[in-house]
């Protein structure tokens, strides 16, 4: 099988590693890729956006599939694209069409088909630059904290979470009559705000057949604690222990199983991975949101404890024979460390030499913000490498993961030491 893989974080680095352990694969390309992909296939410099440079290049090097990890193609419609082309029509994307991925692509949407199908999820109301005032008396009527959220995609800041009424008032305001997301907060979602502790799930599906890959746990906040500012993730681990089989039976029968017959309802044609992203209330699951991609750097962690050949369930997602795929796992938990830049998510430098990358024997090392510089690696974004490892437990596998960050460097470089803290 002959592969494109868009994306250059550490979830393409885990697809990519895991696409490269297949039997069936010929050649695997990664647009653009970082550092750590090169090991597994060829870099191309080519964005994820450039629909017109991917058909080219798709042509060119005759692939059959299309592996798209970021949201932003997806929601751009590239699964549309490809289908409405008669010169693609031999290549297949893995990714949801436009109007499927709008579960992500847009709050508003993901709501109403929550509500149309009974999907266990946050009460909410939707409001526009013409409905400010409705807004406001809406907020009067809800109890602190105030979630207020940009319905489209805000690279993941389009969420505010507000303790006082007219802190709140005043970020309603400024999103949508002044456009503090752009287009995004055209809209806006205000909701209850629920109390519990999150994890996220994964499915594989090819509209018809789906596969529940397994649970993580990522932690978002760039502080020890779950303390200070949003990052796009400083770790993660699988499984995640108060997910026992209980609460992840509610989740398949309350969220999953609905997910999918709503979408077959709809006649909504979904193929691809569905992230659940669930908060545990009091042992019921809600969804705090849908994405239509897999999480990062959940992937660090759920990709390497899949055993089976990920290009098998591929191929089963393009010739709709999902149903007729075998999926495997790992008994043993990975962990995964993020090591960052200092000052991240807020300014920091890039361009540091990364060093004891090949001193790592007893964890992967998942590239995120990398590139290759002749035979360095230096860094090039916030969130650098993903330190994951396998371990009995995930005591165990957070040790290990921990041992390894301590051999690799970059200046000014930093981590959260306490990945697993709450779950332990
Ligand atoms: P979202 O982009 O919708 O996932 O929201 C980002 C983050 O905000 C989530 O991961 C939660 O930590 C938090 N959040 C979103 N919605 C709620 C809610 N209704 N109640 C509590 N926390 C929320
Ligand atoms: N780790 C959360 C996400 O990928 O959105």
């Amino acid at each position: 099988m002959r592969v494109l893989l868009l994306g250059s974080g550490g979830r393409e680095h885990a697809l990519a590693w895991k696409m490269a352990q297949s039997s069936i694969l010929e050649e695997l390309f990664i647009a653009p890729g970082n550092a750590g992909t090169k090991m597994h296939g060829k870099n191309v410099d080519m964005s994820v956006n450039d629909f017109k440079a991917i058909k080219t290049f798709v042509i060119e090097n005759t692939i059959d599939i299309v592996v798209v990890g970021p949201e932003d193609p997806l929601v751009n419609g590239i699964a549309d694209f490809f289908k409405a082309d008669d010169e693609l029509s031999k290549a297949s994307v893995i990714g949801p069409n436009k109007e499927a991925a709008q579960l992500e692509g847009s709050k508003d949407f993901a709501k109403q088909f929550m509500k149309r199908h009974n999907i266990p999820t946050a009460k909410y109301a939707t409001f526009t630059k013409d409905t400010l005032s409705d807004g406001y008396k809406f907020l009067e009527s809800m109890n602190p904290p105030y979630v207020l959220k940009a319905d489209g995609l805000a690279a993941g800041k389009g969420v505010l979470i507000l303790d006082n009424i007219k802190e709140a008032k005043l970020e309603l305001r400024n999103m949508l009559a002044d456009a503090k997301f752009g287009e995004a907060s055209a809209r806006v979602v205000i909701e209850q705000f629920l109390d519990g502790i999150e994890l996220s799930c994964f499915v594989i599906t090819d509209g018809d057949a789906y596969k529940i890959l397994p649970e993580a746990k990522d932690y978002k906040r760039i502080g020890e604690g779950d303390a200070g500012l949003n990052t796009g993730g400083m770790g993660a681990v699988s499984p995640v222990p108060f997910a026992n089989p209980t609460f992840l039976d509610k989740i398949k029968n309350q969220v999953i199983i609905p997910t999918h017959k709503g979408l077959k309802k709809d006649g909504i044609e979904y193929k691809g991975f569905i992230f659940f992203g669930i908060i545990n209330v009091k042992n019921e699951p809600y969804v705090i949101e849908y994405n239509c991609r897999m999480g990062d750097p959940e992937t660090e962690v759920v990709i390497p404890r899949l055993k089976s050949d990920i290009l098998d369930l591929f191929e089963g997602v393009a010739t709709n024979t999902l149903s007729e795929r075998d999926v495997q796992f790992d008994e043993r938990s990975a962990a995964a460390v993020m090591m960052v830049s200092g000052g991240y998510p807020e300014k920091y430098a890039k361009g540091k030499q990364i060093f004891g990358l090949n001193a790592v024997t007893d964890s992967i090392v998942f590239h995120a913000g990398t590139v290759s510089d002749g035979p360095a690696v230096t860094t090039s974004g916030g969130r650098v490498l993903a330190v994951t490892s396998y371990g009995k437990d995930l005591a165990t596998a957070l040790k290990k993961s921990y041992e390894s960050v301590g051999k690799v460097e970059f200046d000014k470089s930093y981590f959260r030491s306490d990945i697993g803290f709450d779950v332990l």
